[in-house]
């Protein structure tokens, strides 16, 4: 489906990805973890041709996303449609236009121009935002909401455009644990009931432990795993982050803890059930 071959971007001198190679054969949901630098937002940013590549190919279903311009360019990015960790929407705009905004790249310059919705679409974002738990909230001004409400107002304006991939950067970094765990439980279910793919970069190994069926690790650009999140031992998670000064910081080594404790856990439980 979606095939990354030996991708790679350079800033002058600095490779922020180098030679990433990914294949997803089957909708999934995945978690790229790694510290900051590691070159996670770059990748993203290059699969949604906000960044072009330097070197190496996109594939999306045997066709070369690489170098699309203009209109197919704009198709492409309604397809795998980005979110972000500061939600990007416009603050003092209603939610429900927020949300209408995802259609931008299929409406003419003049009806956007005089914010002219087809009623179709009105009630396709209210239902969208229904599903998401917010639509109470459709005619409130975006910035009144909370951070969760916002972010799940920005995968409402994401799921407009009928995307088959969902890129998230970081989407609960500036999130509280509920909030955090209201969006992530949204993209979980987007993922299961409409079998899109969704990719999201993750500060925290637990998160994507929990919520991804594949963990992707990337370390100084590289991609140095990619398996199941049990796989993600304390050893793998040291190799991901650097087992330097960094690693124990108060954030990952808790959560290693924690991972570490979890593991040995379901492993007496299974013993048990022999
Ligand atoms: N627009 C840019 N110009 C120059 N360097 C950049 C730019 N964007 C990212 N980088 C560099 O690329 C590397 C990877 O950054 P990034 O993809 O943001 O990492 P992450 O998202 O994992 O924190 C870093 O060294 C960063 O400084
Ligand atoms: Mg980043």
């Amino acid at each position: 489906m979606l095939r990354i071959d030996k991708l790679t971007k350079r800033f002058g001198d600095n490779v922020a990805v180098d030679t990433a190679t990914l294949d997803v054969d089957k909708p999934c949901m995945i978690g790229i973890i790694g510290r900051s630098g590691a070159g996670k937002s770059t990748l993203l940013r290059m699969i949604n041709r906000l960044s072009d590549a330097s070197e190496g190919r996109i594939m999306f279903k045997d066709r070369d996303v690489t170098n699309l311009t203009g209109k197919a360019k704009r198709a492409w990015q309604a397809d795998c449609a980005m979110i972000f960790q500061q939600f990007n929407l416009v603050p003092r705009m209603d939610v429900v236009s927020n949300v209408l905004h995802g259609t931008l790249n299929h409406r003419a310059t003049f009806a956007t121009m005089f914010n002219l919705f087809p009623m179709a679409d009105i009630h396709r974002a209210i239902d969208i935002l229904d599903r998401l738990g917010i639509a109470e909230h459709a005619p409130k001004r975006a910035e009144a909401l909370s951070g969760g409400q916002q972010q799940r107002v920005a995968i409402a304006r994401a799921l407009m455009q009928d995307p088959k991939i969902i890129l998230a950067d970081e989407p609960i970094a500036s999130l509280d644990p509920m909030n955090a765990q209201t969006v992530m439980e949204a993209l979980r279910r987007i993922h299961e009931e409409d079998g899109r793919t969704v990719i999201a970069n993750l500060h925290t190994l637990d998160t994507a432990r929990r919520y991804c069926d594949r963990v992707v690790g990337m370390r100084d650009g590289r991609i140095v795993f990619d398996g199941l999140p049990e796989q993600l031992t304390t050893g793998v998670a040291r190799e991901i982050y650097g087992a330097d000064a960094t690693f124990s910081e108060a954030a990952t080594s808790t959560e290693i803890e924690t991972l570490d404790a979890t593991i040995r856990a379901e492993r007496m439980e299974a013993k048990a059930h022999v």
